[in-house]
């Protein structure tokens, strides 16, 4: 199984992200995930559509883009237009959730759906069959540094077997918490993106810990 490595850049040093970027990238980053905050919808603010522009010049890996904004729709074909390849909007937040999604794929990208810690995975079965990715909080959004929740576990389980039968092979991301202690766990439950900031740009050596997440994500869990 293919795993890959989705460093958020909310912990990076932003008076050099460029370079940050390209080490976490050296040390083989698949996608580079950016979170956009709004104050809203989470208490913090954190970076929008400039930033994702600038990034996508420095950029070789498609960029991973994080919607934690309470009005995901006004902002979509900025994002896109910008550079994001995947756009991952907030269930909680959509009471056309299904409009959204089609609206991002029309835009070109690829259509990601988010679910808070305290969002059952079944909110997702009318939606299963049309979504690119599943994004399942392993924190409350918000804050970078915080402490996996454990029974995010359970719902990554719980969220594959939603998209099996729907016959939708769509991946699944997990956010949050994440280091080489849980990454073979989460694997094994199902996830096959991991997103992680403080374990990598929390590090002196962004290269090295994206190398070592890995590798911590591909050993057999247990082992
Ligand atoms: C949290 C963000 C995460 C965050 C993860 O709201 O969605 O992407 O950057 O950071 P760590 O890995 O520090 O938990
Ligand atoms: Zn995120």
């Amino acid at each position: 199984m293919t795993v890959r490595i989705a460093p958020s850049i909310l912990s990076a040093d932003f008076t050099i992200l460029g370079q940050q970027i390209a080490a976490a990238e050296r040390g083989g980053a698949d996608l580079i995930h950016v979170d956009v905050m709004d104050g809203h919808f989470v208490p913090n603010l954190s970076i929008g559509v400039p930033v994702v522009r600038s990034i996508r010049k420095v950029a070789t890996v498609p960029l991973d883009v994080h919607l934690m904004i309470e009005e995901p729709d006004r902002y979509l074909e900025a994002f896109v237009d910008a550079g994001a390849a995947i756009v991952t909007v907030h269930l909680e937040v959509l009471p056309h959730l299904h409009r959204t999604l089609q609206a991002i794929k029309e835009l070109g990208a690829k259509a990601g759906v988010a679910l808070n810690p305290s969002t059952p995975a079944s909110l997702l079965e009318d939606v299963a069959g049309m979504v690119d990715q599943v994004l399942v909080m392993s924190v409350n959004p918000g804050f970078g540094g915080q402490t996996f929740i454990p029974r995010s576990e359970s719902k990554i389980q719980a969220v594959r077997a939603l998209l099996d039968r729907q016959g939708n092979a769509a991946p699944i991301e997990v956010d949050g918490g994440i280091d080489s202690s849980n990454a073979a766990r989460l694997v094994e439950a199902g996830a096959t993106i991991l997103v992680a900031g403080t374990s990598i740009f929390g590090t002196g050596d962004p290269e090295r810990a994206v190398r070592d997440l890995r590798a911590a994500a591909t050993a057999k869990a247990g082992v």
